[in-house]
């Protein structure tokens, strides 16, 4: 190790981030700790924690601001529809945006590695290192390295003293930002429990509200306006987790199967996600062609995958928002969503880009566009033809078979007559 090393840790003030500022000088023979926390929209609180630790630590510590990027990030998640079954993915977009602030700090700092402390179970580890490992700099994972468990951690810091608070057994395990809330582990580990409305805190207890109508305008995919007021991605990000939030929308209770394969219970909310990704598909649902849609589906699951992997830089991904982009050009209007029921449900849209005519469609008018209704008849003979065709081949040789067959059996009674 060189004179003077430094690492750059990924620091929430967390158990297990905190554990690791002496075990990266212990364990690892660092000379300098720098911890960096990342805004991506957490509670206020999350920052008060990391502060206090940091100091009661001695460490040098960052805060960036990435509420703007992470926002961005999270619209074009929309654009693509991405769920990653049924979860919109807050945690998952998170991490690249965190680990590219992170490397930015370790490199003006001249760090000579960079540090989590993921466990080695989860998918965040493989998210900040598929960024982290295209620099130069050392990628270390104590915990992950080191075995660490929960319990082992708890007596460390009680045998050094270091500042943790919380982290009690029992405690669930959360994780938020502009986009999501997930919140796992203790109880939540069995998944037959069902969770206390107190895990709850960003929804409201659907079913009790009064029903409540909004206009969501959108531009080329991205939303961009609430009931005809501009709002800058993250104020439009926290409005919407405020209002759906308060109508219980956006509560996922699910299996998630993990990028190492293991299943997991999680317990997310996200009303914001939930609603304009509601509206987005309702408007796409006006303006794309059938095939588009439909050819949409396999790209938008494939953009969803390579977020949930935390590969949004991928090449394959490049191409495939050549096609989203191109189909999103056409994604501009507005769409109405009414809360109700705790769902946040498209109830009307409107766009200059709508394929409908309404008298094409409408059953009172005759002709449109000089077609007649009568002129489907010739369609509607053909329709199903290739089908009919091949039920009645394989009606007719089974009929064929079975007359062989009692032609077979009846030949001595014919013979005798
Ligand atoms: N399982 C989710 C994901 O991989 C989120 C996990 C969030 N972490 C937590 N401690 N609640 O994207």
């Amino acid at each position: 190790m060189t004179d003077n090393s430094t690492v750059a840790l990924a620091f929430s003030g967390g158990l297990d981030t905190t554990v690791c500022v002496p075990l990266l000088e212990e364990e690892y023979d660092y000379d300098e700790v720098i911890g960096v926390t990342v805004d991506v929209g957490q509670p206020a609180e999350e920052f008060d924690e990391a502060e206090e630790t940091a100091e009661a630590l001695d460490l040098d510590h960052y805060v960036v601001d990435a509420k703007d990027a992470f926002a961005q990030q999270c619209l074009d998640a929309v654009k693509a529809n991405a769920t990653y079954q049924g979860y919109p993915l807050g945690t998952a977009l998170a991490r690249p945006v965190i680990a590219e602030a992170i490397l930015e700090v370790a490199e003006e700092n001249d760090c000579d590695a960079i540090a989590h402390g993921c466990t080695g179970k989860g998918n965040d580890q493989l998210r900040f290192e598929a960024v982290w490992r295209e620099s130069d700099l050392e990628v270390i994972a104590p915990v992950r390295e080191l075995g660490l468990t929960r319990e082992w951690e708890m007596e460390y810091a009680a045998e050094k003293d270091l500042p943790v608070e919380g982290g009690n057994e029992g405690d669930w395990s959360i994780d938020t930002n502009l986009w999501s809330r997930s919140v796992e582990g203790a109880d939540l580990e069995d998944p037959g429990y069902v969770p206390p409305e107190d895990i709850y805190e960003w929804t409201e207890t659907p079913g009790q509200q009064e029903i409540e109508t909004i206009e969501i305008a959108f531009e080329e995919g991205h939303p961009v306006a609430v009931d005809g007021e501009e709002l800058p991605a993250v104020q439009l990000i926290e409005h919407l987790n405020d209002l759906a939030g308060s109508h219980g929308v956006g509560r996922t209770d699910m299996m998630e199967d993990r990028m190492l394969g293991l299943k997991v219970r999680e317990n997310y909310e996200h009303p914001a996600a939930t609603t304009l990704l509601n509206a987005h598909e309702a408007l796409e649902g006006l303006v794309l062609t059938e095939e588009e849609r439909a050819f949409k589906q396999q790209v938008d699951q494939q953009w969803a995958e390579k977020a949930y992997e935390g590969l949004l830089s991928a090449p394959l991904v490049d191409a495939l928002d050549g096609f989203v982009d191109a189909t999103q050009q056409k994604v501009t209007g507005t769409v109405t969503i009414k809360f109700e029921g705790g769902q946040a449900r498209p109830v009307g849209r409107e766009s200059e880009y709508a394929v409908y005519s309404e008298s094409a469609a409408s059953f009172n008018t005759e002709s449109v566009d000089g077609i007649a209704q009568s002129d489907a008849t010739g369609v509607a003979k053909y329709h199903g033809f290739q089908s009919r065709l091949a039920n009645q081949v394989a009606a007719d040789a089974e009929a064929k078979k079975a007359e062989l067959l009692t032609d077979g059996s009846g030949d001595d009674e014919e013979t005798e007559e």
